[in-house]
């Protein structure tokens, strides 16, 4: 069984490696290349991440591989290649730019792979296996960590690109949680190295979502959190590309408390000169706010929605005991 699990971090390695050397060597990755340089990435930074391109042939990898004796199951169970109904082999990523996902030790465990126009899937993700849990996985904290803990500091993003264009702008304390939504695993890993956690997630819909969910799961917990919200939709990386690391700095520093951002996001909904509103309002913040175990935090929370709902301290109190 160990010696299984070598073989498929030694394949997952020989994979990076393999796609790299596509982007970097042949004539066929230049278009991976060119992608790559025209979102902005250095050479410096194609390097640090290993970025790579996974050719367009059917089984430009799984040739490679079997001529160096890798396998058919290590490759299968890794999902680089597939079999179709005919028992035939072929590659699972195909014309994509390639991004190495690689664990706390900084080994190759997985690639997300994006498409270079706007065709779907937009990113194909290794699935999980013996290797690889997402839920346990920060893209990037191998590279970040140093930065983190000089910040006391993590900024928590979606995806690949937003990560890879902050560090590539020098903002370093970067990481994302894979796909799937932030984790207490992934608290546990910044635990030892961060006070402070940046929520940056995309101002879509998702991404609202997505922050909703780790405000709550990072509640009570000894973090710091603060919440940036993207102006106008942008998602990190747009916002990096077009202003620059010192700016993207600078709006960290700008990042509000959980229930500062909780606040705004409903008042742009509702109309807090209606009853109605006022109510509405409450009714997305109390969840929040119950579930703070410090009363005195409590209070506080409770007493801030007074001034933007336009009700005295006690009313908030009274509707707040009636809704617990
Ligand atoms: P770019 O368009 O390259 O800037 O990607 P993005 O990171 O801005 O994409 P988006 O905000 O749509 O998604 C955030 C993250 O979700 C990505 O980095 C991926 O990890 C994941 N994701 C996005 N699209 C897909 C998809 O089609 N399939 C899967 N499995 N994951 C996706
Ligand atoms: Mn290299
Ligand atoms: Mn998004
Ligand atoms: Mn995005
Ligand atoms: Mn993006």
């Amino acid at each position: 069984r160990e010696e299984r699990r070598k073989k498929l971090y030694e394949a997952c390695d020989l994979a990076a490696n393999f796609f790299h050397n596509c982007l970097l060597k042949t004539s066929f990755g230049k278009v991976g290349l060119e992608y790559l340089k025209k979102r902005g990435l250095t050479d410096e930074t194609i390097e640090k991440f290993k970025l790579g391109f996974a050719p367009d042939g059917w089984d430009k990898l799984y040739k490679a591989f079997r001529e160096r004796g890798i396998e058919e199951s290590i490759l299968i169970e890794l999902n680089l290649i597939r079999k179709n109904e005919k028992g035939q082999a072929y590659d699972f990523f195909r014309n994509r730019v390639m991004f190495p996902i690689m664990d706390g030790k900084g080994r190759v465990v997985g690639f997300g792979g994006r498409v270079m126009d706007d065709s779907t899937p937009k990113y194909l993700n290794s699935p999980e296996c013996q290797i690889f849990e997402k839920g346990k996985i920060l893209f990037a904290f191998d590279k970040a960590y140093k930065s983190i803990r000089e910040h006391k500091q993590a900024i928590l993003v979606e995806g690949y690109m937003d990560v890879i264009s902050a560090h590539n702008k020098g903002v370093t304390n970067v990481v994302a949680s894979l796909g799937t939504a932030y984790t207490k695993d992934h608290g546990h890993i910044l635990m030892r190295q961060a006070d402070e956690i940046i929520l940056a997630y995309d101002m879509d819909g998702a991404g609202r979502q997505a922050a909703a969910r780790a405000i709550e799961l990072l509640q009570n917990t000894d973090f710091k959190v603060r919440v940036l919200a993207m102006p106008d939709g942008k998602d990190p990386d747009d916002y990096v590309r077009n202003h620059g690391g010192q700016a993207f700095r600078e709006l960290v520093e700008k990042a509000v408390k959980p229930l500062d951002y909780l606040l705004s996001e409903s008042l742009i909904k509702h109309d807090t000169n209606e009853a109605e509103g006022k109510q509405a309002v409450m009714q997305d913040i109390f969840p929040f706010i119950a579930n703070i175990h410090s009363q005195t935090v409590r209070d506080d929370a409770l007493k801030a929605l007074a001034l933007p709902l336009w009700l005295d301290n006690s009313t908030i109190f009274r509707y707040f005991r009636n809704y617990t």
